[in-house]
């Protein structure tokens, strides 16, 4: 559990830019009258990113007029959400996850290199650069050990690979979001285990099977095609041939068992 203070230097003010301004109106208007305060996230959300990355008190004040809420109210939200920064932070934001299967897949390595590199939690480098955070599960368990730095997660890391993209970052250098290792979003780690059979992607072969039911008649249809085609079973042929006798002989091709062309005659 952390303990959340506001930053003992404020900055004296706080004002949305006019985007902003006219976004978190757009927020605002998407609540009924009377139900404004449903909009106290996504505007804190947007303060924070237009304030290099962390709420000042300002905002929070600003919000609370903005809304018709109690100031206490709007501190309550922002103190409560490890997702609001109460204090500066670096330019290059980690969130290291913590949780559980990114503990078992060596996240206490990666908090060493954080120490190593950047220092403490909540600490940020002399060059305003860098600054890190543990968190709860981010989501991208398949994946551990993982970070999130700003907008965009980096999976299956080791303090080798870690400590090169804390120092891209911080000079400047391009680097590789999602995994490190290069695998393909999820996919395991040897290879595919199941679902291997090529077929099953082949589209030939799906459009294939599709053809066949849109060319062929639904069982139902063929099945009315049939009878038309055939005489009812247990219609008597003979009322026929009584009242065609040209057809006497087809007629009795098509006798129920027992009863042959010669019968006809008897
Ligand atoms: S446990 Fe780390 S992303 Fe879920």
């Amino acid at each position: 559990m952390s303990v959340r203070r506001l930053a003992e230097v404020q900055p004296a003010d706080f004002e949305f830019t006019q985007d902003n301004l006219q976004w978190a109106e757009g927020q605002i208007a998407k609540y009924p009258e009377g139900r404004q305060a449903s909009a106290v996230i996504p505007l804190l959300w947007k303060a924070q990113e237009q304030h290099d990355g962390w709420l000042p008190e300002p905002a929070i004040r600003r919000v609370a007029e903005m809304l018709g809420m109690p100031v206490i109210r709007v501190m309550e939200v922002a103190t409560f959400y490890t997702m609001f920064n109460l204090k500066p932070v670096g330019e290059h934001f980690v969130q290291l996850c913590g949780t559980t299967p990114c503990a078992l897949r060596g996240a206490e390595r990666l908090k060493d290199v954080c120490r190593k590199i950047i220092g403490e939690q909540n600490h940020v480098t002399a060059d305003g650069k860098l600054s890190w955070l543990e968190v709860e599960c981010l989501g991208a368990c398949a994946n551990a050990p993982m970070v999130q730095i700003n907008f965009d997660y980096y999976e299956d890391l080791d303090p080798a690979s870690f400590e090169t993209l804390l120092e891209d970052l911080r000079a400047g250098r391009a680097v590789t979001t999602g995994s490190q290792t290069g695998r393909s979003c999820s996919a395991p780690l040897g290879g595919d285990t199941s679902l291997t059979d090529e077929s099953l992607y082949d589209g030939s072969v799906v459009g294939g099977w599709k053809s066949r039911f849109s060319e062929e008649p639904a069982p139902a249809e063929a099945a009315q095609q049939d009878s038309a085609a055939k005489p009812k079973e247990g219609a008597r042929p003979e009322a026929k041939a009584a009242g065609d006798s040209k057809d006497a002989d087809a007629v009795g091709k098509t006798t129920p068992a027992g009863a042959t062309p010669s019968d006809k005659g008897a």
